[in-house]
């Protein structure tokens, strides 16, 4: 199928509804390409029961994101999937699987019927950085304060998504809202059990996964939140190592060597290069100033408290929330102008579940917009 042009319609016995989790016959209309990854393909679809109901309707537009049923690389993504329900992370409605329609191929796929935004972060940051302007800051803040709170509600059953980065962040430009995808590499951590540390596309991965770190914990996906936040202001990714190798060494241009604690703590068998001599003689928060050049103060804060080596002492999912950068957006007549209308809209940002308050706990009153 060739993006945009023709389409594939096919009927797939056993589609498991998500929800009810029955399985129904049911035909499949693809239409469009959406995306291709390492490991498959996505593509836009709609889909009908074949047993009459909703009036043979047409349900969609969906997502249907296809990957190899088997692999050696074990993905946990539908698992996760079907377990997690929340505003700012992507719902699946049905799933399948499926040989492929080349006779030649016997693999067996399996299909994610996903609910279909119409952007990602990436596309957003280009399409401005093109106009040579950023995402407007009242979208940034949006968008990151959704982000946060994705990351608050999957750190809370400790799942870490292990894959944050502009492409795995969808959005909807017309609406300002943000649902994380993408949850190929995602894992349920465990304090006594090891992970591997080639996880994370290079220029988002965290400095203890760099370093070989393999009892790490979900403060991986705060530094990849800090690198996503920092490209929405600069246009480009902020930490650009040319080789695996030297991915450290870009992170020490803004925040100096690692100490040696760092090392110590993540990876004591650590005999790469450690970057000790330092490269600039300003303090960090005047480098942070440098880089951060017209960015306003309390977004430069909250990137100092987010980019931080030592992954205990980087802000957790609700330090970031509650950070002074956000105060805007708990303004009764606080409103956005989506791209390209006049048309201000108001979000629901703070229509948080008794489970989110909970694992806010004594900082939800600080969170909660006030109706004074
Ligand atoms: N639910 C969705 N709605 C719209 N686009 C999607 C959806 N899921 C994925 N995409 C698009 O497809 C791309 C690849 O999907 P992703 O899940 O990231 O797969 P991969 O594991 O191959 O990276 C994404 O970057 C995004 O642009
Ligand atoms: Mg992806």
């Amino acid at each position: 199928m060739s993006q945009g042009t023709s389409s594939n319609e096919y009927v797939i016995g056993h589609v498991t509804d998500n929800l009810s989790d029955k399985a129904s016959e049911m035909t499949v209309v693809e239409y469009k390409k959406i995306g291709e990854g390492a490991f498959g393909t996505v593509v836009e679809a709609k889909l009908k029961f074949n047993d009459g109901r909703h009036n043979n309707h047409w349900l969609g537009p969906f997502a249907i994101k296809r990957v190899p049923a088997q692999t050696e690389y074990k993905s946990r993504e539908l698992e996760i999937l079907r377990v997690v329900n929340h505003p700012n992370i992507v719902s699946l409605r049905f799933f399948f699987d499926k040989e492929s329609s080349n006779p030649k191929d016997k693999t067996l796929y399996q299909n994610l019927v996903m609910e279909c935004l119409p952007s990602n972060l990436q596309n957003e940051i280009k399409y401005y950085k093109l106009s040579k302007f950023t995402i407007p800051y009242p979208h940034m803040k949006a968008y990151s304060f959704q982000l946060a709170r994705a990351m608050l509600y999957l750190h809370g059953f400790g799942i870490a998504h292990r894959d944050i980065k502009p492409s795995n962040i969808l959005v909807d430009p017309s609406t300002v809202t943000l649902k994380i995808c993408d949850f190929g590499s995602a894992k349920k951590l465990e304090s006594n059990q090891d992970s591997v540390s080639y996880i994370c596309s290079r220029y988002y991965r965290a400095p203890e996964l760099i370093i070989g770190c393999t009892r790490y914990t979900t403060q991986i996906d705060i530094w990849g939140l800090g690198c996503v936040i920092a490209e929405m202001f600069l246009g480009k990714p902020i930490f650009q190592g040319q080789e695996p190798d030297l991915q450290l060494k870009e992170i020490t241009k803004l925040l100096g060597p690692p100490s040696k604690s760092f090392f110590f703590h993540n990876n004591e068998n650590y005999r790469g290069n450690m970057y000790s001599a330092k490269t600039f003689t300003c303090t960090i928060e005047q480098r942070f100033k440098q880089i951060f050049a017209n960015c306003p103060p309390d977004a430069i804060d909250l990137l100092m408290k987010i980019l931080v080596y030592s992954p205990s002492e980087r802000a957790s999912p609700r330090r970031v929330l509650i950070h002074p950068f956000f105060q805007e957006l708990k303004k009764n007549d606080f409103y956005v102008y989506p791209r390209g209308s006049d048309k201000p809209i108001r979000l629901n940002l703070f229509n948080f579940s008794e489970y989110e308050l909970g694992l806010l706990g004594s900082l939800k009153d600080e969170l909660l917009p006030t109706t004074t």
